[in-house]
């Protein structure tokens, strides 16, 4: 069994959903978490939760795509053996949507990712190397109408992920990109907020693996991405969907 009981984890967007799941998957297994997000009450909460799950954490409010946000954050952090670029959001479209939508999805979703990266790097160097994973979408590699921004900032972090792996790859440092599908995060939202996922059958009959996603398939892949295990996976993406990305559809 792996050791990541000195290891330092960086989940954005941690407060609530996949990334909170992404958190305490890492904090059970003894790592210490450092957790940042927008918002003060939910990076506080999800702090909370891993420290009574067993694990060690550290909540730190920082939006990813200001620059010096980020750079402070990253030096109170102060070590970091593993990050995760969870932070992200969608608004807009070319047929509803505004410019301020396009700017706004883009630097969260991609500035975001690439800002936490910059000041990273060097503090993963320091520590011998280390793993970035992005937090993709099957949107990347397929859409709904009326999406631009978000497809083109999740697609836009698969590259960002090759890009990464041949710059920071002298470092020791790891970076792959997980695509997930339709996750239902119900179970990981904010205590006054959570319930039970309510997924219907024909939500369920959409996957070949017969249900929805949830925030648990996400965070174990990306603790094995991160793990020693995976020491020769660097510059892919994973997709991770239930199948739904190769379910042929005939209407
Ligand atoms: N849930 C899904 O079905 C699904 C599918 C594919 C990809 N994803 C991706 O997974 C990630 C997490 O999704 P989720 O469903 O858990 O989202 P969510 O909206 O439930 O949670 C997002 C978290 O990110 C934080 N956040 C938003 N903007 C931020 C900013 N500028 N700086 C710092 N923190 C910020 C929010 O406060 C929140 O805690 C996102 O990148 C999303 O695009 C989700």
């Amino acid at each position: 069994m792996e050791d990541w009981s000195g290891r330092t984890i960086l989940v954005t967007g941690a407060g609530q959903g996949i990334g909170r799941a992404i958190a305490l998957a890492f904090g059970r297994r003894g790592a210490s978490i450092a957790i940042l997000d927008a918002r003060a009450e939910t990076a506080e909460e999800c702090c909370s939760e891993v420290e009574a799950a067993g694990g060690r954490a550290s909540a730190h409010v920082c939006d990813v795509a200001n620059a010096e946000e980020v750079r402070t954050s990253v030096a109170a952090i102060g070590t970091a053996n593993v990050l995760v670029n969870n932070a992200g959001m969608g608004r807009g479209g070319i047929l509803t949507g505004t410019l301020e939508d396009w700017d706004r999805v883009l630097a969260v979703n991609l500035r975001g990712a690439y800002l936490m990266a910059r000041e990273v790097a060097p503090l993963m160097r320091q520590a011998g190397g280390g793993s970035i994973i992005q937090i993709a979408s099957t949107r990347a590699l397929q859409s709904e109408p009326n999406s631009e921004p978000y497809a083109a900032s999740k697609a836009g972090l698969l590259g960002l992920t090759h890009a990464l792996a041949a710059s920071l790859g002298a470092w020791g440092i790891r970076c792959n990109a997980i695509c997930p599908g339709w996750i239902d995060t119900a179970n990981y939202l904010p205590f006054a907020e959570r319930h039970a996922p309510q997924n219907s059958a024909s939500d369920a009959e959409q996957h070949w693996v017969g249900r929805v996603g949830r925030p648990e398939d996400i965070a174990e892949a990306a603790v094995y991405l991160s793990s020693e295990s995976a020491g020769f996976i660097t510059g892919q993406w994973l997709i991770i969907d239930g199948g739904m990305t190769r379910k042929m559809i005939y209407v």
